[in-house]
């Protein structure tokens, strides 16, 4: 296909705005794919991501289109991750193509999400189409959702098509917008090959599937390729687009996208952003703004029963095997035995790989305190980072520390405002904008991402009823007063349980923890004091007092079975608690306790 005939371009949207109904809509009309072969949501195809409703892996799709003027054009669809959590993911993949669609539903108006979508595609030089969707709804208001777009955003929204992705209203309309108004992919076919590496994943009969887009030259079968990153080199075996089947074809010129597959057998050799080229007369110049995306939230994942020790290993295996920014290393704990530490992009990321542990492997976690990298600035000079707060060095070697800060952009409707100012002053906020758009305000916030990552945004969610919208990025480090609390079970520290702490709520949150672990540790046969402490100073204590009676106290005398029963039954229970000396631990208790009210 000539460069003049090729369109490629993302679409950026809020969740729930209709991203995946419109793309699904734009496969179909195209005939794309067979009527009877659509399944709903042709892009998300992950269970959990269709469950949770998120995108989480880029996929993509080339479409044929004969447009208006009778031309045929190749229209090339990347599906970019609509989260927080895989923003450089999803910067990425805005820099392999050209264009985008701003989809905002008609019924809501702009989001947290289009807001961050949207810059990233402006950071990348794109053309942007505004699609005022939903607009079969009888709540959809598009003058007043445009004039946001253009007051929010600063876009021209004043020519946006108005689209019902769900009956198929403005759907042709769109096309032609993405041929008119996209510009074209430059590129020179007789240039030494430079593609990027926009996605991979692991195929169970492909092998690790690369997801390209070429820059300049071209890519053959049977071609020999380096990546510029690690230099390594590999024979391509296959090349091919999707239709959005996988359809192999001979070869991929400037402005195509594609995928290749070379016999690759891990993902983590594939990193998202890099240089691919010809292994012999190849180019040196990589493509700008390459980085291997680093995991920022760490926590401690064990196996409720230790005997499923090694399948939780074979799990993590398998699951990094097919996520370059999923990291672990084994963890010991006095208490918890043998698990892993392990790093994630975010919070969400953390839920999904947790959740497919749980779920794919049928192993019952124990989840510690998500922490974030703290910097620990020694008195010799020297810095450390730290992932674990059990591994905090002696207080009187350290000099200071810091902690790493995000830019929280939050909109909300105006008469939940006060209570989300309250939340990020609590959370020590420092407040750095207010404005206006409509009824709605824009918060935009300087907050430690240690107070983000654990439940900021399920409370936010709920003191705002579900209407705020919120995105962040990470703004760098700097330095705070903080120390690491250790909470005190029956006089053993439980390391699980060590979160760092900023000094002054020190008192308050250790007061809300013994409190909570209180109700949530069972009563035993003997008094169980349970502490908060710094260093060696105690800052709360509750006293958890003890069992009146035996629970098997009432069988004395009845019959054996009857006793028996009560034990296998309270046995049973006991595999869901772990043993702190003689102490058990529910392990609800360890999310529960750290939340924070
Ligand atoms: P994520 O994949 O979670 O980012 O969401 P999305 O933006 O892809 O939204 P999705 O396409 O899943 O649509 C969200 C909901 O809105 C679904 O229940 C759709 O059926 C519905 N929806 C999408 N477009 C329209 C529309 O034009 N009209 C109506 N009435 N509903 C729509």
């Amino acid at each position: 296909t000539p460069l003049s005939h090729i369109r490629n371009f993302s679409i950026v949207a809020h969740i729930d705005h209709g991203k995946s109904t419109l793309a699904d809509r734009l496969i179909q009309s195209t005939n794309t794919v067979a009527d009877r072969d659509m399944k709903e949501q042709m892009l998300d195809s992950m269970d959990i991501e269709r469950e949770r409703g998120i995108t989480i892996k880029a996929q993509t799709v080339r479409i044929n289109y004969t447009a208006q003027n009778g031309e045929e054009y190749v229209l090339n669809l990347i599906d970019t991750p609509g989260h927080v959590d895989f923003a450089y993911e999803v910067s990425r993949s805005m820099r392999a193509v050209e264009g985008s669609l701003l989809v905002v539903d008609s019924t809501q108006g702009v989001e947290a999400q289009t807001l961050a979508n949207v810059y990233h595609a402006i950071d990348a030089d794109h053309e942007i189409v505004p699609v005022l969707n939903k607009i079969d709804l009888p709540a959809s208001d598009c003058d007043r959702v445009a004039e946001q777009i253009e007051d929010v955003i600063g876009i021209d929204a004043s020519g946006a098509i108005r689209v019902s992705a769900k009956t198929g209203q403005g759907i042709t309309e769109t096309l032609e917008s993405i041929v008119q108004n996209l510009p074209a992919p430059k590129g020179t076919r007789d240039a030494p090959l430079k593609a990027m590496l926009v996605d991979s994943w692991y195929d169970s009969y492909l092998g690790v599937i690369v997801l390209v887009r070429i820059m300049d030259g071209v890519l053959k079968k049977g071609d020999r390729i380096r990546m510029l990153s690690n230099n390594s080199t590999h024979h391509v075996d296959r090349i091919g687009v999707f239709r959005p089947a996988m359809t192999v074809i001979d070869e991929l010129g400037p402005g195509e996208i594609g995928f290749l597959t070379a016999s690759i057998k891990q993902v983590r050799d594939t990193r998202v952003g890099d240089t691919i080229t010809h292994e012999k007369k190849g180019t040196e110049d990589a493509l700008p703004g390459f980085k291997p995306s680093q995991p920022v939230v760490f926590c401690g994942l064990f196996p409720v029963d230790s005997a499923e020790f090694e399948d939780l290993r074979d799990a993590i295996e398998k699951l990094a095997l097919n996520d370059a920014s999923f990291s672990y290393e084994m963890e010991t704990s006095a208490a918890l035995g043998f698990g892993f530490r392990c790093g994630f992009l975010g919070l969400l990321h953390l839920e999904v790989i947790r959740d497919r542990i749980e779920r794919e492997y049928d192993i019952e976690l124990i989840t510690t305190a998500p922490s974030v990298i703290y910097h620990i600035h020694m008195r010799d000079g020297t810095m450390h980072e730290l992932h674990n707060p059990a591994d905090m060095p002696d207080l009187t070697l350290v000099d200071h520390l810091e902690e790493p800060r995000i830019k929280a952009t939050i909109l909300v409707p105006d008469d939940y405002l006060g209570d989300v100012l309250k939340l990020c002053q609590d959370r020590r906020g420092i407040q750095l904008d207010l404005t206006y758009a409509g009824s709605r305000a824009m918060v935009v916030y300087d907050l430690p991402l240690n107070e983000v990552v654990f439940d900021f945004y399920d409370r936010l969610k709920s003191v705002t009823k579900g209407y705020a919208s919120f995105d962040y990025a990470m703004i760098g480090y700097r330095q705070d007063n903080l120390v690491k609390m250790q909470v005190l079970v029956n006089d053993e520290p439980v390391d699980a349980l060590s979160t760092m702490v900023h000094r002054d709520r020190a008192e308050a949150r250790g007061r809300a923890m013994v409190e909570k672990l209180k109700d949530l540790i069972p009563r035993h046969m003997f008094k169980i004091p349970i502490q908060a402490a710094i260093g060696g100073k105690v800052i709360a204590r509750e006293t958890l007092s003890a069992m009146r009676k035996d629970v098997t106290a009432k069988c004395y005398g009845g019959d054996a079975t009857r006793k028996r029963k009560l034990l296998d039954k309270q046995k049973a229970g006991k595999k869901k608690m772990r043993q702190f000396g003689k102490v058990d631990i529910p392990q609800e208790a360890f999310i529960s306790a750290l939340k924070m009210d």
